[in-house]
Order: structure tokens, then C-alpha cells, then sequence
């Protein structure tokens, strides 16, 4: 994945995914702070609001095999308008997956690109089972991720008005979707 660039359309319009790379923090930085209030709190919780360029520096890292940060961008300008990493774990066997895209660019199928690219690579990687950690009130992403198979054994509909639910895509052939 880290050599690799791929670029599609949506009607006409371009768009490049690859590797998010050193050269991108400028943009990166742009794409970070722009996310509105609920993005950031539906992607990082109240981990995050915003970052400097020191901090941005640091999620881009180096280890882009078994770390990859992807992201997709405007084919004519390098504005970056969806970012999604795998971050594996010591046993490199699971990895927790995130995915965030800019507002004005929803359900046009970027955050799908993100996962179908991130779960191949994790794929390669001989990863077991991906996880990802959201809201409990973040509908969007439980559709999104509950169509690529991620399950979960918490009940969907919380209580609570801002619990965190775990998801996990089990990459053992036996256990893939068909
Ligand atoms: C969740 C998020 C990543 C989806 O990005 P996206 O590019 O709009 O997603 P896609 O266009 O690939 O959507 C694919 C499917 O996901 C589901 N989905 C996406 N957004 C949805 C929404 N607002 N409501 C219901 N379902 C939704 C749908 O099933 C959709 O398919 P459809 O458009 O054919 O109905 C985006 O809303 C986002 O960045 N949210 C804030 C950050 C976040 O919550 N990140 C997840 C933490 S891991």
C-alpha cells in the first residue's frame, strides 16, 4: 500500500488515494482543523480538538506498513478530504481502524474507498481481526461499518447518551462475509 496511488471519479470530478506522507502535513493540518465540533468528537472522543503541526507530524508515522495512514485527495489540488488509518497492536495480529471524512463530502463512497484499501492491506498483513471504537449515538458509522461485516456483542441502542461501542471485523476466512 505505501508505493501504491490510486485515482478514481466521482461524475467527473478526480481524486487520488495514497499513502498520507510528510509532504502532506500542511494539508493534513488544513484537513484536521477544519472538522467541525461533532466530527471530531464522533472520530477522537474528547481525545482531540484540535492540532499543531508538531502534534499532526506525529500521527503521520513512519512505519506506514504495518501503520498505514490513507488518505484521499482533491487530484487537483492536494486538499486532502478523507483520512482513515489502521493502528496494529503489539501482537500484530488486530489493529483498530478510524475513519473520518470532510462534512461537505459525505455519501458520495469515500469512506468506503478508505475501508475497502485499509482491510485489504490489514489482509496482507496477515491481520486476525480489525476493531473500531465509536459513539454510541454515531449511526452513520455503525451502518457503514455493520455493511463491511464489523459485529458487535453490545447491545446497538445505549442508555447512555455518550458510551463508546466496540466493533470488530474478524479476518479469519472462516468468519468473512461472502
Ligand atoms: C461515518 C463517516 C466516516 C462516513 O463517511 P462517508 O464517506 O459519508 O461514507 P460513505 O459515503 O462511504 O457511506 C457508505 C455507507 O455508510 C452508511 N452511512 C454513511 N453516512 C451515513 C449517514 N449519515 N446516515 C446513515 N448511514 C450512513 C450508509 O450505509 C452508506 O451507504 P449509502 O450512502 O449507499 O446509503 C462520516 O460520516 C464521518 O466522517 N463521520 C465523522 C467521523 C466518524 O464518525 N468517524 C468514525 C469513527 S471510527
Amino acid at each position: 500500500m505505501s508505493d501504491t496511488e490510486t485515482t478514481f471519479f466521482i461524475g467527473t470530478r478526480p481524486f487520488v488515494l495514497r499513502q498520507l506522507q510528510i509532504d502532506d502535513l500542511a494539508a493534513y493540518l488544513t484537513f484536521f482543523n477544519s472538522l467541525d465540533a461533532q466530527s471530531m468528537h464522533c472520530r477522537f472522543g474528547y481525545m482531540i480538538s484540535a492540532l499543531t503541526a508538531d502534534e499532526a507530524a506525529l500521527r503521520i508515522p513512519p512505519d506506514a506498513d504495518s501503520n498505514p495512514v490513507i488518505a484521499i485527495f482533491d487530484a487537483h489540488d492536494s486538499k486532502i478530504f478523507a483520512i482513515g488509518r489502521l493502528q496494529t497492536d503489539k501482537t500484530k495480529q488486530t489493529a483498530e481502524i478510524a475513519v473520518v471524512v470532510t462534512p461537505t463530502m459525505r455519501r458520495q463512497g469515500l469512506a468506503t474507498r478508505l475501508l475497502d484499501a485499509l482491510i485489504a492491506h490489514a489482509q496482507q498483513l496477515g491481520l486476525s481481526l480489525i476493531t473500531a471504537y465509536i459513539v454510541t449515538q454515531n449511526a452513520p458509522v455503525i451502518d457503514l461499518l455493520t455493511r463491511f461485516g464489523f459485529i458487535t456483542d453490545e447491545p446497538i441502542t445505549s442508555s447512555e447518551e455518550d458510551g463508546e461501542l466496540k466493533l470488530s471485523l474478524n479476518l479469519n476466512p472462516a468468519h468473512q462475509r461472502e
